[in-house]
């Protein structure tokens, strides 16, 4: 395969031409470089990929508070030349994306009006208008990304990405909507490359001639004017004509369309690898490299013997599996666990938590997450086959134990399989066939459409028990909520229920949407009924998903009823109140979205008989699929018995 195919960057040799994108996903409170860092990019590293990259490392503290981690002392060589060393001891190549800052993008510190090309809006605070950078700290910060670069170096770093991408400090002067400066940095798009160019040029003069310097770029912002797409091909056009730049690293989108940027679950495996034809037109044959959802191998290895790109830089896909290389090279597809654009990795990394990944609880934690053989093999009942009890289960079962896992349904999955039936949600499809995979692998004992009970439990009497049997769905208690026009949504999503064609959707969660999203995709005549003044109101998820769910939703041709509150069920509508107005709304259909509640009488009642056992996932409280798998894993992965 041409995945696998050794290639250069300038004068760097790589074992093969997969690379794990630029992610902050381990910052600590120190912004220093860790021993998690160390064993995290070891890990990937020794899963096979070529070139491993950091997140954004910044190279100063000068004007903004770091929001990742920083390079700017030779004290922080000393844990950064430990990262290197890992990564080489596995025949990768390392390398570090090196940023001067993030300008009106920070969110570290909400109250101080941060410094940008020009005075314009705070990201996330538009009332706190940038200062613009003076020119002399213009000019310091060159000099700032130089020294950077220098103890990079140093450090036994073998490549410099430099972030001019996604709308950061770098990108905010490239950008006319942002740069109105009236110095040397601004005026003309040559002027407001000139930061960009002048930091290639610092870094070229203090690692040298043949040091490797990449450049990650924003062709352009596709749903949001931001970066025009002429804009972005005259940068693209400007670095490989510059001879100073060995590999051009592009992606498109902007905040506001996020989903763009940093891939959700609704994106399509390889959405920018069409780009990438527009772009070589203007790089020539300065290696090309794009990301977007290419862990997918035959995505990958397409836009690589295309000539689409040269190389692929995976995300998600690395964080959620980092043996994908090695997997993908022996051929063994059904073992590589696969990312189910969750967003829960960047969601937790900027709220500081130390929990990059829904699927793959070890990430981050690569050393300290053992699973220990045990030495006798006791007897294990989980109730509920959801990522939760499937993962509980797999882990167990992985250790030693003795595993039976009773489903009351035909099928496996819980929640999950509803929750990846849609379309447009295969990647969470893609994890519960897998986590079946890994059931069935450890030799778990299955037993589908067995209900338990207390009773059953107690015959079975196993050493302990796991319950993970989910959240009932509730119904908003109004007259005619148990006719026959009634539904749910996990059984109309799992198919197992039919609707007619005019529907309505009570409720305008993550669920509600999807659903009517998904039914209105297939020509149904939907409209959501919310209670709240909008959709998505409780927010909860990653922004590139809930961005991106409410652009489906958008051109699904589904009409929203926001404000909008419930008072009965007809034979063929419902009755609702809106600005103290009642209004009829006719539907064959009315399908409850309106949230989850446990029933947990099943787990007091085995407590209670004295029996040893634990709750996990949406039996405790209506959570995601994190919490499922995570709960699942370290409850298992603890068990002494
Ligand atoms: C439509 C939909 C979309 C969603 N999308 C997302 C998403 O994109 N991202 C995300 O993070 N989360 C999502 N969620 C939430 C996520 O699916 C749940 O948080 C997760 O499935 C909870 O896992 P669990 O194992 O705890 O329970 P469940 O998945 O609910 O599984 C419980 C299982 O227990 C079985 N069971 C119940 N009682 C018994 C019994 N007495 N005996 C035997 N078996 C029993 C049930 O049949 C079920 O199979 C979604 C949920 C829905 C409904
Ligand atoms: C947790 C997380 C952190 C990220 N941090 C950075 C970053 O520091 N610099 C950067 O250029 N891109 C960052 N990205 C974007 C990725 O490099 C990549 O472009 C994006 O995830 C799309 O690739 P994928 O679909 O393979 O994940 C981040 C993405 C994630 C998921
Ligand atoms: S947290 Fe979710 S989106 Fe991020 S890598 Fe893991 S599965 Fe993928």
């Amino acid at each position: 395969m041409k995945l696998f195919e050794r290639t250069r960057i300038g004068t760097l040799q790589l074992k093969n031409r997969i690379v794990l994108a630029p992610m902050g996903t381990t910052t600590d409170h120190t912004y220093g470089f860790n021993m998690r860092d160390v064993n995290y990019y070891g890990e990937r590293a020794k899963g096979g990929a070529g070139l491993i990259l950091t997140g954004a490392v910044v190279c100063s503290e000068e004007f903004e508070p770091a929001p990742c981690q920083k390079l700017t002392s030779i004290k922080d060589v000393y844990m950064l030349h430990q990262v290197a060393e890992k990564v080489h001891n596995y025949g990768a190549k390392f390398g570090i994306q090196l940023s001067p800052g993030i300008g009106r993008m920070n969110w570290i510190d909400p109250s101080t009006p941060p410094y940008s090309a020009s005075p314009c809006p705070n990201y996330y605070k538009p009332e706190l208008i940038c200062r613009e950078l003076p020119t002399d700290g213009v000019k310091r910060l060159v000099k700032a990304m130089g020294t950077s670069a220098k103890f990079a170096q140093d450090a036994g770093v073998d490549i410099i990405e430099i972030h001019a991408y996604g709308g950061y400090l770098i990108d905010q002067f490239n950008s006319s909507k942002w740069n109105h400066r009236t110095d040397e940095y601004g005026g003309s798009l040559e002027n407001r490359m000139r930061f960009m160019m002048e930091i290639i040029e610092e870094v070229r003069r203090v690692c040298g001639k043949f040091y490797p310097i990449a450049v990650k770029m924003t062709l352009d912002s596709v749903d949001d004017p931001e970066r025009p797409l002429e804009e972005g091909l005259h940068i693209a056009k400007t670095l490989a004509e510059s001879g100073l730049v060995d590999l051009i690293h592009f992606g498109r989108g902007a905040y506001s369309c996020r989903w763009r940027m940093v891939s959700s679950v609704y994106q399509p495996p390889g959405f920018d690898v069409e780009a990438a034809k527009t772009i070589r037109e203007v790089t020539g044959n300065v290696p090309l490299m794009a990301h977007g959802k290419l862990n997918h191998p035959e995505v990958a290895e397409e836009a690589l013997q295309s000539g689409a790109l040269d190389l692929i830089a995976i995300g998600h896909g690395l964080i959620a599996d980092p043996y994908w290389p090695n997997k993908v090279k022996k051929g063994l597809l059904d073992e590589i666990n696969p990312c189910i654009g969750c967003g829960e990795c960047h969601y937790n990394s900027m709220k500081g938590w130390p929990r990059p990944c829904a699927v793959n609880p070890e990430a981050m934690h690569e050393t300290e997450y053992v699973l220990t053989p045990v030495t006798e093999k006791k007897r294990i009942l989980v109730i509920g086959a959801g990522p939760g009890g499937m993962k509980a289960a797999a882990t167990a079962a992985q250790r030693g134990f003795d595993v039976t896992l009773w489903e009351k349904k035909n099928i496996m999955g819980g929640a999950m399989a509803a929750a990846g039936a849609p379309d447009f949600k295969k990647d969470v499809r893609d994890q519960v066939e897998y986590l079946i995979r890994q059931v069935n692998k450890y030799g778990v004992h299955v037993e589908l459409n067995k209900t338990a009970t207390l009773e059953e439990v107690q015959k079975f009497n196993p050493d302990f028990t796991v319950v993970a049997s989910g959240c009932d769905p509730i119904i908003i208690p109004v007259p005619g909520k148990d006719k026959p026009i009634v539904k749910t949504a996990i059984p109309v999503m799992l198919g197992e229920e039919t609707v007619g064609e005019n529907v309505v959707v009570i409720g305008g969660g993550d669920v509600g949407c999807e659903l009517a999203s998904d039914l209105a995709l297939k020509g149904k005549n939907v409209t959501i009924v919310e209670m709240l003044d909008r959709i998505m109101a409780r927010g909860g998820s990653f922004v590139a998903n809930e961005q991106n769910l409410k652009y489906i939703l958008k051109h699904s041709g589904a009409n929203i009823i926001c404000s909008a509150r419930l008072t009965e069920i007809l034979d063929d509508g419902i009755k609702y109140i809106k600005e103290n107005e009642e209004h009829i709304l006719s539907c064959d259909t009315v399908i409850f979205a309106a949230g989850f509640r446990p029933d947990q009488t099943l787990y007091e009642s085995i407590c209670d008989a004295g029996l040893e056992c634990i709750q996990i996932g949406d039996n405790v409280r209506m959570g995601k699929i994190i919490d499922a798998i995570h709960q699942g894993y370290n409850s298992m992965r603890v068990l002494e018995l």
